[in-house]
């Protein structure tokens, strides 16, 4: 099947040759005992390239999300995020389910929260409500289609936040993607924030892991939840040393993947069939709506499948792309090219 073009998602890249070497050649030490020297480079490396004071390696983003908002919020309270977060749909409401806590979501046109959205939805302290702590915020965001947030917006939302005695939390799990394609540095784009989670396993292409960046207090309960959540890892320097490899060597290569997706994205605009979600490709999601008088995305999917391009329906009328670093322009032209030709024309109603 050396043909398949994988667009499911950035998670499913094989490790490079080089990475393969790193990792096998990885110093490795007890990091629940004591310490791992390869995870403690890369803990050191992210945080300084982040700017704050230290990191956390976790082995996914849903934990240092996970971790972050046990931490930020007592039990009983509740934290505000984009109706749309990864944090809040795929997560399995696991705040509620691990710590006592309730997602308070806002609704926005494009995923991009403002003041004017946020306004007002802090409780008044009393003793009938539950008390709001924490806002959470997605750069970029999943479900709008890879969508960077305004840096300037995001600043006058933590402002906000402040103001308001909120914590604030970032889902970086692409962060590099924004800092690419922006050349916003991803110091810079974490500066509002208290804590960030960031994910090596996707647009950076390594087979696992996550980091949760924020201040060495902050880390040091995050620590003691990730024990709790069964998150300490022993010889993590293994998966730790494809991290490393990721994010020192893979971050440069990402406005490819942004270009490639731009590519589909045309594809998708030209065919009468798909229409974009937001009205535009920011980095390296695509996520189109198709028209009912079409077919379901469940069809559009197994069709594309049929011609040996692979997608992710992510809702009734909903289709995924994503483009990543195992593949390459050549097979890109071809899916938009299959694309293309499967959306002029309707499905019979039986498909
Ligand atoms: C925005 C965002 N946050 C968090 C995650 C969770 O990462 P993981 O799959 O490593 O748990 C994902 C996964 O796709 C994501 O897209």
């Amino acid at each position: 099947m050396t043909d398949v073009i994988d667009l499911r998602s950035d998670t499913v890249t094989q490790p490079t040759p080089e990475m393969r070497r790193a990792i096998a050649d990885a110093e490795v030490g007890d990091a629940v005992i004591d310490v791992d020297p390869t995870v403690q480079q890369l803990e050191e490396y992210t945080a300084d390239l982040l700017g704050m004071p230290a990191a956390v390696f976790m082995p996914s983003g849903s934990m240092t999300n996970q971790v972050a908002i046990r931490v930020h919020c007592d039990r009983g309270s509740e934290f505000l995020c984009e109706s749309e977060a990864h944090i809040y749909h795929y997560e399995q409401a696991a705040f509620a389910q691990l710590s006592g806590l309730v997602a308070h979501t806002i609704h926005t046109e494009n995923g991009v929260m403002t003041r004017e959205h946020l306004e007002g939805n802090v409780r008044p302290e009393n003793e009938h409500m539950v008390r709001t702590r924490l806002l959470c915020v997605e750069n970029t965001h999943n479900r709008w289609g890879g969508r960077i947030q305004p840096q300037d917006s995001v600043e006058d939302i933590c402002q906000w936040a402040s103001e308001n005695g909120l914590m604030r939390h970032l889902d970086g799990a692409r962060l590099w993607n924004a800092a690419a394609a922006t050349g916003i540095s991803e110091k810079d784009l974490v500066a509002p924030f208290d804590s960030v989670s960031v994910c090596y396993s996707k647009g950076l292409g390594a087979p696992v892991g996550s980091a949760l960046v924020g201040s060495e207090d902050f880390l040091y309960e995050a620590r003691r939840a990730r024990k709790l959540f069964g998150g300490g890892m022993r010889q993590a320097g293994i998966i730790a040393a494809g991290a490393l490899h990721a994010v020192q060597h893979h971050r440069d290569r990402l406005p490819e993947d942004h270009e490639h997706a731009q590519l589909l994205a045309d594809a998708c605009e030209a065919s009468p069939s798909l229409s974009i979600r937001g009205g535009r490709v920011d980095t390296n999601i695509i996520i189109c709506e198709v028209d009912p008088a079409w077919g379901t995305a469940a069809a559009m999917v197994a069709k594309c499948e049929e011609q040996g391009v692979l997608s992710l329906s992510v809702g009734p009328q909903a289709i995924r792309f994503v483009t990543h670093l195992d593949v390459n322009r050549t097979q890109i032209e071809r899916a938009a090219e299959i694309i293309h030709t499967l959306t002029e024309s309707p499905i019979p109603k039986s498909a």
